[in-house]
């Protein structure tokens, strides 16, 4: 069975192709997939500008389409069933995917499958190598959601904490803002940050030491602005770089104490790192560290999965499709929604 997916949930606009084998004949291939990011065109505004995401997505996703079909050597009428990112995401952009998903399968006569974005995150360290084995802890760090959870199975997740205001890629991207990088901050702040001395500066961790497994983020970026307006107007790079060293650290030592006291709490040994912030170098070594000392194994995906694409969606639907869990939608009566 193949399933095609399409992610279009912001500014990334992504497709793949994934083979589901036989009941017993292994884990879902990924064909082939193709991704266009919108990061240059938004980049001149500061941030992503919702009506030109989507335009954008109505532009390219069918040419990826066809550069998916060409790769895998497959042909539209191979495609057993159309899966689509549902949400959470920019309304708009959301429907271009849901609209061509839902279009495509009707003309072919397969039904669609609406994914929970970030089920595709979590699920996405199975398009690598090394696939994690359920149950683990899954730390999901994105730009819009920071979430602990355990998780048993597809379909199975418990959260056992989250944000109650910023996300942790929110953090790096406004803290970033401040210091003058370009959007998205992340991985600007994270090569900054390389030159820089984390302890120039001190920094608040929120909740470091709530004894739960949530997160608050809102005041770093609040003190972040306290440091930047104290440099005043022409901090030195050397500043700069202290600055965005000690927001990284800040940022990452919470996201490490937090799955630590999560895998203590539930006494399990493997840890899945999930989302954009799963990218960042600095955290990667700072986990990696403590977990060896805990002979607890860290799972991540492979850094071009990090962010958002369509081969985490067209896998999650597969991990779904094999285990007889997923939700089908007959496309011919044209019904689909979006969260
Ligand atoms: O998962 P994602 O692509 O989109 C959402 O679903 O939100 O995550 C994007 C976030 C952005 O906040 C971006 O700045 C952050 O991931 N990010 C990073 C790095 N690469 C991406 N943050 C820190 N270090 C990185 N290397
Ligand atoms: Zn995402």
């Amino acid at each position: 069975m193949k399933v095609l997916g399409f992610e279009s949930s912001c500014d990334e606009t992504g497709v793949a192709l994934v083979e589901v084998p036989e009941q017993g004949g292994g884990a879902p291939q990924l064909l082939a997939q193709a991704l266009h990011s919108q990061i240059v065109m938004h980049q001149a505004y500061g941030g992503v500008v919702p009506e030109l995401a989507s335009r954008d997505h109505i532009r390219r996703v069918l040419p990826l389409t066809r550069e998916v079909l060409a790769e895998a050597g497959a042909e539209l009428k191979d495609v057993d069933v159309v899966a689509y990112t549902q949400g959470p995401g920019l309304a708009g952009a959301l429907l271009v995917g849901a609209g061509v998903a839902v279009s495509l399968a009707a003309a072919l006569g397969k039904p669609t499958l609406g994914v929970h974005h970030l089920e595709g995150h979590l699920l996405s360290p199975f398009l690598s190598n090394d696939p994690p084995e359920f149950p683990f802890i899954a730390l999901l760090v994105s730009g819009g959601h920071t979430q602990l959870m355990r998780v048993d199975d597809v379909g199975q997740y418990e959260i056992l904490g989250e944000t109650i205001d910023d996300a942790a890629g929110e953090a790096f991207d406004k803290s970033a803002k401040l210091l003058g990088l370009p959007y998205p901050g992340g991985p600007h702040l994270a090569r900054l940050a390389e030159q820089g001395d984390a302890s120039a500066f001190e920094l608040p961790r929120p909740l470091l030491h709530s004894g739960k497994p949530d997160f608050s983020f809102a005041g770093l970026k609040t003190a972040v602005l306290t440091q930047v307006k104290k440099l005043g107007d022409a901090p030195t790079d050397q500043q700069r770089a202290d600055l965005a060293a000690a927001t990284q650290a800040a940022i990452v030592e919470v996201l490490v104490k937090k799955s630590l006291l999560a895998l203590k709490e539930t006494g399990l040994k493997r840890l899945v790192v999930a989302g954009g912030v799963g990218a960042n170098a600095e955290l990667r070594r700072q986990l990696n560290a403590a977990c060896a000392k805990r002979q607890v194994r860290v799972h991540y995906p492979e850094l071009s999965l990090c962010t958002d694409n369509g081969a985490m969606i067209a896998m999650a639907a597969a991990m779904r499709l094999q285990r007889g869990m997923a939700t089908l939608h007959d496309a011919a009566r044209g019904s689909f929604e979006v969260r």
